[in-house]
């Protein structure tokens, strides 16, 4: 018997899944990651390799994540094996789920300590903290800021708590208001930023750099890192678009809901850059400074622009509510496993979570302080983290759903479930899943270590 909705509830409508799919894979990911990491690989050609990833892998995995979801209805882990059962294949796939629970568990740790930054970022924006500033001053408050661990974790436990409440209240009932105001408005802070950036910022050289390749500047590693980011950014790989798909009616097209979040994620990072580099290179900062980029770039554009203090202080708060909404669901996968199958309640489920993921998150608060000379193969205890998760774990996670999808459920299942009016559309999804997936991920995966 196929489930028509999952014990944890369902979307009152499309619209809603499309909304909460949104506010998952917008955050810190478009804004604070993608212009940081875009900025260290050298720019131009890492954007192309990772809007190649996020059309030819992203897109294909996410619809097929949802899939996997709304057939299974249950947590990721128990979804798989369930579905694993119902095809007659081996147990070894819920695997997969628990590599999603952990990967997420991962993320949220120092995920939390990032929006910390920002959240302290909305004070010094409200209190007039900028107003004045130079490249210097900014430079100084962020470096003050990260310097200091007892502010960064008072406001990594801030954020962790907020985080905690929501899911612990269940995710429906704020999710769906946050997103359907703020990330319109997020979208119209951006443009106006962009509107800045024309205005005062270098904005040419903004766009030389982001859309000009040059293909000597990307190493193997650079690219495993743009399709990382592909999977990071589109919440992809580790069972939070899965979850959300439980929700999701049978009656809602998958491929338009996808395309939907897809394109919504990738504007969103494209603004984000549009507004940051000609900012950066009008001020002569570099490009490749790392974590810290938006949180010195933007205040200096909130230095100088009239009003600078109201459009600082919402935008910081938009930022965190973008965060927040993606946080929430970084945290699902564990707490429904943890109320599906030890029979916790929510509540004490979503706090076992948030108080493991917080004292890991130390780690991550002291990577920019007192452990920033401890270094893994060149990485801090954070770097370590974002690039175990965003590099390894997400891909492989992503590789074992197209594997699943497309090479071990009947395509007879997999077509009814999915319902495209078009063969065409069909034919040419299940093609990318099966073959340009795979293959694109382990290729990338074999670049980076050097063995092609
Ligand atoms: N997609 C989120 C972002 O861009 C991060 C995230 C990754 C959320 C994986 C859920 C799962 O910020």
């Amino acid at each position: 018997m196929r489930k028509e909705s999952s014990i944890h509830g369902q979307w009152s409508s499309k619209l809603v899944f499309i909304l909460a799919a949104t506010g998952s894979a917008v955050g810190l990911g478009n804004i604070w990651r993608f212009p940081y990491i875009a900025g260290e690989h050298g720019g131009g050609a890492f954007v192309l390799v990772y809007l190649l990833c996020i059309l030819l892998i992203g897109l294909p995995i996410m619809m097929a994540e949802i899939l996997i979801g709304r057939r299974g209805r249950q947590s990721p882990i128990n979804t798989m094996t369930s579905l694993a059962r119902e095809e007659g294949l081996s147990r070894g796939w819920g695997l997969m789920g628990w590599m999603g629970v952990v990967a997420g568990f991962l993320i949220l740790s120092y995920y939390s300590v990032i929006a910390g930054w920002a959240l302290s970022y909305v004070f010094r924006a409200g209190t007039g903290s900028f107003v004045g500033l130079d490249v210097q001053g900014v430079q100084a408050m962020f470096e003050g800021l990260v310097a200091d661990p007892e502010r960064l974790l008072a406001w990594h436990t801030v954020f962790m708590c907020m985080t905690l409440i929501v899911v612990a209240r269940g995710v429906r009932s704020g999710l769906e208001q946050a997103v359907k105001f703020l990330m319109p408005l997020l979208l119209l802070m951006l443009v106006l930023l962009v509107g800045y950036a024309m205005a005062e910022g270098h904005f040419m050289e903004g766009l030389r750099f982001m859309f000009t390749p040059d293909f000597s500047k990307l190493s193997g590693n650079s690219v495993l890192v743009a399709m990382g980011q592909a999977f990071f950014t589109l919440s992809l790989g580790m069972g939070a678009i899965m979850i959300y798909g439980s929700y999701l009616s049978s009656r809602a097209s998958i491929a338009r809901t996808s395309a939907t979040v897809v394109g919504a994620d990738t504007l969103v990072a494209i603004l984000a850059g549009l507004a940051i580099f000609p900012i950066v290179f009008a001020a002569g900062l570099e490009p490749s400074q790392g974590p810290g980029l938006i949180f010195i770039s933007l205040p200096l554009a909130f230095a100088q622009m009239p009003g600078g203090v109201l459009f600082g202080t919402v935008f910081f708060v938009l930022l965190v509510v973008a965060a927040w909404t993606s946080s929430i669901s970084l945290m699902e996968p564990a707490v429904t496993y943890l109320v599906e199958n030890r029979g916790m309640t929510r509540v004490s489920a979503a706090t076992l979570v948030a108080v493991l993921s917080w004292l890991l998150g130390i780690g991550t608060v002291l990577s920019f302080n007192h452990w920033s000379g401890y270094t893994l193969f060149d990485m801090t205890f954070f770097g370590a983290v974002d690039y175990l998760t965003s590099n390894i774990l997400l891909p492989l996670g992503g590789l074992l759903i197209a594997l699943f999808v497309g090479w071990r459920m009947t395509e007879r299942s997999v077509a009814s479930e999915l319902d495209v009016q078009r063969p065409v559309l069909f034919r040419t999804w299940y093609y990318l899943l099966r073959f340009v997936a795979p293959i694109g991920i382990l290729l990338v995966f074999l670049r980076a270590i050097n063995v092609i």
